[in-house]
């Protein structure tokens, strides 16, 4: 398993997590989760979302957070052990396309912000499908950086970024607006979508949350900006920002499909 375009590390999870509350909330609720399921978190980093299944399952029930960092186990296992979840929630290393789980184990399985990352989306969806019993329900949550925008007078700029972000920097980066025909193709009923809009006047969270810095670089190295228009967008939303005025935002798509 080679580490993915893009990767991110458990403190950033950490902190994107916080402002993505209400959309998992929702993902949980489609998942219509019960006390005593089993349930799974594909591609569960440090544990975000581990815990508070967790605590709807219950002491009955089972979770398996599944990633396959190495570091975001290990945080993933600490943070279960703190809450003192850890006898019922436990999380290992798999490859999303690959799952070493039986058919039909799980109750509901869902994946956030995962897909973004997968050479074959496919795969791993049809993964997801064994996994969960018939009449289980398989929700999937992703970005789809194809709507990334930010507000400046330089558009040019502005999209050359937006659309290395989306299609190169990331393996699957509109994986978000791609889910809803994924989800056609498999043996799934009742799919239903849901989009949701974010948007940031936060300049330093916009460049934490798009990993600015990298995706930058790598921009600058793949000939798509030069070192002067870079410093001339950088200086440009630094003053939007010192003005009061910077403004971004992106599409979250979530899909979700019953076993049949
Ligand atoms: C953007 S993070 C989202 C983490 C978590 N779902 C959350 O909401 O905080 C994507 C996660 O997918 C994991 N990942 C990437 N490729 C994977 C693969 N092929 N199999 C399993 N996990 C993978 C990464 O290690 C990372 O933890």
């Amino acid at each position: 398993m080679t580490q993915s375009k893009g990767y991110v590390d458990p403190q950033y999870l950490l902190a994107v997590g916080n402002q993505l509350n209400h959309i998992k909330q929702r993902s949980y609720a489609l998942m219509q989760i019960q006390l005593g399921h089993k349930v799974l978190d594909l591609g569960c980093g440090p544990g975000t979302d581990t815990i508070t299944l967790g605590s709807l399952v219950g002491v009955n029930g089972q979770v398996i957070g599944a990633d396959y960092d190495e570091a975001m186990i290990t945080e993933a296992e600490q943070r279960a052990e703190q809450a003192g979840v850890n006898a019922w929630v436990r999380h290992q290393r798999v490859d999303a396309v690959s799952l070493p789980f039986a058919t039909a184990y799980f109750d509901s399985c869902r994946s956030e912000r995962l897909f973004q990352h997968l050479l074959n989306p496919a795969q791993a969806l049809c993964e997801m499908i064994r996994v969960t019993k018939p009449g289980g329900w398989v929700v999937v949550l992703d970005t789809d950086w194809g709507t990334w925008s930010t507000d400046s007078d330089d558009t040019d700029i502005e999209r050359r970024l937006a659309r290395f972000l989306a299609e190169t920097f990331l393996h699957n980066g509109c994986s978000g607006r791609k889910l809803y025909r994924l989800f056609k193709q498999q043996m799934l009923t009742d799919i239903s979508f849901e989009v949701f809009p974010l948007a940031t006047t936060n300049y330093a969270l916009a460049r934490q949350v798009t990993q600015a810095e990298r995706s930058e670089r790598e921009a600058l190295k793949a000939s798509v900006i030069t070192a002067q228009e870079l410093q001339r967008w950088q200086t440009g939303l630094e003053k939007a920002d010192s003005e009061g005025i910077y403004f971004s935002s992106v599409n979250l798509i979530m899909i979700a499909g019953c076993k049949k």
